[in-house]
Formats: C-alpha cells, sequence, structure tokens
C-alpha cells in the first residue's frame, strides 16, 4: 500500500459490523444461460422495416458514402435485395425513391404519376414476393424541386391542406400498385384521416396506415437527404429547414397530442424518429396508447456508428444490436433500420 491508501482506507468506515445483502441481483447474471432466462426485451428480425432506395435503370447500384453498406437499387436489384432479406426473417420494405432532378418540381407534380418509380417497384416487388410487406413512404421531397414534404407557396409557405390533398392522391396510387401500408412522413395536420378517407372510397380498406406521429425537425437526417439529394432548396423564398412542420427536439408533451390526433383519425401504427435520442418519446408514447409503436433509427443514427466503427472506435455489431435493442426496450414494436440484414444475420448467428 502506498501512503495515501493507506490514509484512505485508515479513514473509511468500518463496513465489517454492516449485514451482508441477502438481495444480490448479481446472482441472475452469472452466465449465458440464467441472462437468458431473465432477459426482458428480445428483438427478432421479424420486428425490422429495412429501408430501401430506389433509382431508374436495370442492374444500378448506387453506394451511398455517407451509409456504408446501403445503395440506391434499380427496381431489379432491389427484387434480389428483398429475396435475401425475406431468407433471413426480414419481409417488411419502407420504398423510398431517388429520383433524377430533371423529373423533380416545383408541384412535386411526379408525386401522383401512377407510372412513377415507387409504383413500378411495388408492382414488381408484389409479383415478385407475394409475402413481402411493403410499405411506401408519403411525402413530397422525393418529388419536390423545393426539397420540402408540403408544396411551397410563393411567399415561402408550406401549404399544409393543399398537400394533404396531393398525399391522399398518391396514398391511392401505392395501394393500387400493390402496397401494404402507406407511411405519411410528412408532417402535415390532418393527412391521416385524409387518407383513411381516400384509401376507404377507393376500396382500399386492408391498406393500412403509419402514421410518423412525432417526426422530429432532426439533425440526424443529413445522410438520407445525401441518399435522395432531397435536403430543402438553397433559393429565395424556399425555407432552409423543416421546422414549421417537424417537430422542435425540445418538445415531447407535444408528441402526445400528435398522437391522440393520429389515432382519432385512424392511423393503425405510430411512429417515433429519430430513434435513439427520443427514447423517452417512445417510453411515453408506449404508455399513452395501446396502437403499436414504430421508431426509425435513423441515417444518421446507422452513419455514426458506421463511421466510429471504421476508424476503430466502436465494435459496430454490438452498438447496433444494442441501439435497436435499446429502441426496443423503450417500447417500439417495429423498429426500421438500415442495419435490419445484418442485424438478422447476427440474430440467428446468436449472440
Ligand atoms: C422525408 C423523410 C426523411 C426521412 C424519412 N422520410 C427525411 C426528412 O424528413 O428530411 C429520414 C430518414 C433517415 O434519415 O434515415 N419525408
Amino acid at each position: 500500500m502506498t501512503t495515501s491508501e493507506r490514509t484512505f482506507f485508515a479513514a473509511s468506515p468500518d463496513h465489517s459490523s454492516l449485514p451482508r445483502p441477502v438481495r444480490r441481483p448479481r446472482r441472475l447474471r452469472r452466465c449465458p444461460a440464467i441472462r437468458g432466462l431473465v432477459r426482458e426485451t428480445v428483438l427478432p428480425p421479424e420486428q425490422l422495416v429495412l429501408p430501401l432506395f430506389l433509382i431508374e435503370g436495370t442492374g444500378a447500384r448506387e453506394p451511398i458514402e455517407a451509409m456504408p453498406g446501403c445503395a440506391r437499387l434499380s427496381v431489379d436489384l432491389a427484387v434480389d435485395e428483398c429475396a435475401r432479406a425475406i431468407d433471413l426473417g426480414v419481409s417488411a420494405f419502407d420504398l423510398f425513391p431517388a429520383l433524377d432532378p430533371t423529373l423533380k418540381d416545383p408541384a412535386a407534380t411526379a408525386a401522383v404519376d401512377p407510372d412513377n418509380l415507387v409504383c413500378r417497384a411495388l408492382r414488381a416487388l408484389r409479383e415478385a414476393h407475394a409475402d413481402a410487406y411493403l410499405i411506401t413512404d408519403v411525402a413530397l421531397d422525393p418529388y419536390s424541386s423545393m426539397g420540402h414534404d408540403g408544396l411551397v407557396a410563393p411567399d415561402g409557405e408550406i401549404l399544409n391542406d393543399d398537400t394533404v390533398d396531393v398525399l391522399a392522391a398518391m396514398s391511392v396510387l401505392h395501394a393500387e400498385a400493390g402496397a401494404d401500408m402507406v407511411a405519411p412522413s410528412d408532417m402535415m395536420d390532418g393527412r391521416v384521416a385524409a387518407i383513411r378517407a381516400a384509401l376507404d372510397a377507393a376500396g382500399h380498406t386492408h391498406t393500412a396506415i403509419l402514421s410518423y406521429t412525432a417526426k422530429y425537425a432532426s439533425s440526424f437526417y443529413g445522410p438520407f437527404r445525401e441518399a435522395l439529394d432531397s435536403a430543402p432548396a438553397d433559393a429565395p423564398n424556399v425555407p432552409g429547414d423543416k421546422k414549421t412542420y417537424q417537430m422542435d427536439p425540445a418538445n415531447a408533451r407535444e408528441a402526445l397530442v400528435e398522437a391522440a390526433l393520429d389515432e382519432q383519425e385512424g392511423a393503425d401504427i405510430l411512429m417515433v424518429k429519430p430513434g435513439l435520442p427520443y427514447l423517452d418519446v417512445i417510453a411515453r408514447l408506449r404508455a399513452a396508447t395501446n396502437l403499436p409503436i414504430a421508431a426509425y433509427h435513423v441515417s444518421g443514427e446507422y452513419a455514426m456508428i458506421k463511421a466510429a466503427a471504421r476508424l476503430g472506435w466502436l465494435d459496430e455489431r454490438a452498438c447496433l444490436t444494442e441501439s435497436l435493442l435499446a429502441i426496443a426496450r423503450a417500447g417500439a414494436d417495429v423498429i426500421f433500420t438500415y442495419a435490419a440484414l445484418d442485424y438478422a444475420r447476427w440474430y440467428r448467428e446468436g449472440r
């Protein structure tokens, strides 16, 4: 013992007279078998959704720099990717089109073209994989030269009700092309009710709605906007961010207001997005609703782990697994993640 250690122990109270603990939580951590028996959260690959970025062409694969392991795929390669995923136990897919810039315009016209990239992909995937569960993103940003989820008025206002009409029409097109579920990610008010009414009127009563209920104006979407080239346009009278419709990261109670509205309007599943920075919101929604809850482990969350792993600073497998498990523990039933296939492989291999 050094002198300072000796002084420390001399100054410490004598614990020998204290009773030994009877409750020893460590008993249940002694080996993998007992840890497995008492594990509170399990996350099988069936609860994951794999987002897919689509491009025109055949045999086309464009890696996305800020999202290592992810690529934009032409429809034929997306069909192959789904086959691999289904094999691994991941059967749900969320489709995002990366449109050629020449097809984007201020009115997001291509969004309601029944032969657009998403509709063609839906038909091909439906035909190739009858059992796949096909989800589509419903928002205008991939189609808008303004890079916003809604229509932009000349004064820069993001128009709510006009946008909702387009989203409802889009949803019906997606259902007709084979979508099982539409996922409005735009944060316009009243869109869930309008989409439900439009789907029902067109006879698509089986088409479900997963609403992005609490979608935050987050900086963690950066790599995704690179993937779709969908960042808000740098132009006069075009807002440079999405803060007038996506939620303020400072707010949690407001998520409960959104959840009550979406539930009333007929949403089947409520989504919180991003994931890890908003675990408290997931937990609060879990307590407030009996609907299933989804969470989106977004592009930036994925990219952070990939980048740190490349530098040798984090263990990719361990950190991705822990992240997804934490999101499930907070209360999410469904998780959207770019790591779905890796996770499914790891899950199979066993922890
Ligand atoms: C847009 C949309 C976004 C994401 C999903 N849908 C980006 C945005 O709101 O700007 C982000 C997903 C991710 O970052 O992984 N409708």
